[in-house]
């Protein structure tokens, strides 16, 4: 397991702090209510953002990456939980959340597909679930470019896909879209949904 990306992955966020993306990261986060999970956090980059919610769990395979999350766990204004797990099998009972979080998340996920199947099942019906992801760009040009860099990409940023279509897999998912929002030219996307089921 690469410890090099988990290493540089807070200080190559850190010029974000203050912009734009991490008011995006932010208000979307706020969004969240009631029991939460969080699908793969990570450093735990969203922990200081959870407010009016009843408790986070919160998953991450990677333990390289969750333990630089020590101190925003500390620091967080609700109880998190955390788990070493994948998104493809949730350690959850089914309907078990009101709001699945999931942020620059499903690039890397090797099997989005069942990830989507299992984020289903474990919200409860009308649950929400909030994604804040980078996409693969609807422009030809761009489009074609991420694909041909996401080979090398992927090697360098831990399995990161620069051409997923997340939009596309949600929508397929059987989650109902309520609402996306595009940024920097629709390279990052705000998804937010809820299960119907
Ligand atoms: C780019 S980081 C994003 C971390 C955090 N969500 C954020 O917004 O800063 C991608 C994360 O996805 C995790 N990941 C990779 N495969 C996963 C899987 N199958 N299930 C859940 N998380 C996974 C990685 O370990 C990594 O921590």
């Amino acid at each position: 397991m690469s410890k090099l990306f988990p290493a540089l992955y807070d200080i190559a966020m850190k010029p974000l702090e203050k912009t734009r993306f991490e008011k995006v990261r932010a208000n979307l986060v706020r969004k969240a209510q009631g029991r939460v999970l969080e699908i793969g956090f990570g450093t735990g980059a969203n922990f200081p953002y959870y407010r009016d919610v009843e408790r986070v769990d919160a998953i991450e395979p990677n333990p390289e990456m969750s333990k630089h999350a020590a101190k925003r766990i500390k620091k967080a204004h609700v109880p998190i939980y955390t788990y070493e797990a994948e998104a493809e099998e949730l350690p959850f009972e089914k309907n078990s959340f009101d709001t699945i979080v999931a942020t620059l998340v499903f690039c890397t996920i090797p099997y989005p597909i069942k990830a989507l199947e299992e984020i289903k099942r474990a919200s409860k019906p009308g649950g929400k679930v909030l994604f804040f992801e980078h996409v693969k760009v609807d422009q030809e040009a761009i489009g074609k470019t991420q694909e041909v860099l996401t080979p090398v990409w992927k090697k360098l940023c831990d399995g990161c896909h620069l051409d997923r279509d997340t939009l596309e897999l949600v929508k397929r998912s059987g989650l109902k879209v309520e609402k996306v929002t595009s940024y920097y030219g629709g390279l990052f996307l705000t998804i937010e949904c809820r299960n119907p089921e």
